[in-house]
């Protein structure tokens, strides 16, 4: 018997519907590096994926079998003659999972998958949650005027007053007018959840839209330094979403008052966007823990701590990555890195 090692090394075998759900829930777990995945379809959705992880992705089998040594081997490919030839080329020490037992982790896979989209759905849900207070808020104030002074006006007689009554109540008509417009596009935008081409210089114009209804912004200078950068691939909400959290943060942390640097460049493949504050930054204590579900340091009831998770798990599902830098007193600065849309 050997030891059981630290790290498994796993080859995925088939890179369609199950070999994809696979590689993503094997690149979440800590203790599983996927050395490599094949699929004789060059097309294969499994092996773009994998590529855009930087993880080895071919149509040849047996020359990833022979280059990387793996201590298990996922065979999903449905292929019956793949057996015989995986117990032939084997390395000696991997072990073969296959048939039915690769059926059972391909469920368990797909099981997950489906509580990722439930988490996603209901962090969506909370932070509308969040977004119709806002909204009520910001309907109220114009709602006022417009019966404030059209009580006034019951009474009025003089006609400059009159007039000047008027175009604050049209004034208010119309600021309540651009929230419902606002609204109406966003509702559009969760319904359409097919994955697209998407510039994320629109994607951070949209989420401060969307973060100024959720949140008190009045003070925040919004600074945009957005280069020419080239489309990245997702759902748009999705992306959507993972701005919004950032930027809500960002406002969340500077408490209303300070600057909000979004900046977007692109280079070796990949496109970053960055969203900076200038408020109180991350304790160093905290910065591993950020990112993991419901971590916060904001009160009962403010934060649920699961917007962060969803950032990195939304961003990691299209093969990128979220970092951040931090100094306390100073601020903080996430950047989120994505691959370039394929041509
Ligand atoms: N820009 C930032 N500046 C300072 N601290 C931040 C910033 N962004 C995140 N944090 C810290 O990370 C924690 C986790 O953030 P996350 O978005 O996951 O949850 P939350 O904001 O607390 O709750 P929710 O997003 O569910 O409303 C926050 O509570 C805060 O302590
Ligand atoms: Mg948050």
């Amino acid at each position: 018997m050997t030891a059981s090692p630290a790290t498994i090394r796993v080859v995925i075998l088939g890179a369609g519907k199950g070999g994809t759900a696979l590689l993503e829930l094997f690149t979440r777990s800590p203790d599983v590096q996927v050395v490599g995945i094949a699929d004789s379809n060059p097309e294969a959705p499994g092996l773009h994926l994998a590529r855009n992880l930087g993880i080895h992705a071919t149509t040849d089998v047996l020359a990833l079998l022979a280059e990387e040594r793996a201590d298990l081997i996922v065979d999903v490919t449905g292929d019956p003659a793949m057996r015989s030839a995986l117990i032939q080329h084997k390395p000696p020490h991997a072990e073969i999972l296959g048939g039915m037992a690769a059926l059972l982790i391909w469920k368990l896979a797909q099981h997950e998958q489906d509580l990722r989209d439930q988490l996603i759905q209901s962090e969506k849900l909370a932070s509308i949650g969040t977004l119709a207070s806002g909204i009520a808020h910001e309907i109220n104030n114009p709602l006022y005027t417009i019966t404030g002074l059209s009580e006034h006006l019951q009474e009025e007689t003089r006609p400059e007053v009159i007039q000047e009554f008027i175009g604050e109540i049209i004034t208010a008509g119309r600021r309540i007018a651009a929230i419902v417009q606002g609204l109406n596009a966003f509702a559009r935008r969760t319904q359409e959840q097919a994955v697209s081409d998407v510039n994320l210089n629109q994607t951070l114009d949209e989420a401060v839209k969307m973060a100024r209804m959720a949140t008190v912004h009045d003070q925040v200078q919004v600074v945009t330094q957005f280069s020419e950068v080239p489309p990245v691939r997702g759902k748009a909400d999705e992306l959507l979403q993972v701005f919004v959290n950032l930027v809500t943060n960002a406002v969340q942390a500077m408490e209303g008052q300070g600057t909000l640097i979004l900046s977007t460049s692109s280079t070796n493949g990949f496109v970053r966007a960055t969203v900076r504050d200038n408020g109180p930054g991350i304790p160093h204590n905290n910065l591993g823990r950020i990112f993991d579900p419901f971590f916060t340091t904001k009160e009962q009831g403010k934060g649920t701590g699961l917007g962060l998770h969803i950032v990195r798990d939304i961003v990691s599902h299209y093969g990128g990555q979220v970092t951040v830098e931090s100094t306390l007193g100073q601020g903080a600065a996430f950047t989120v890195k994505l691959p370039v849309a394929p041509q």
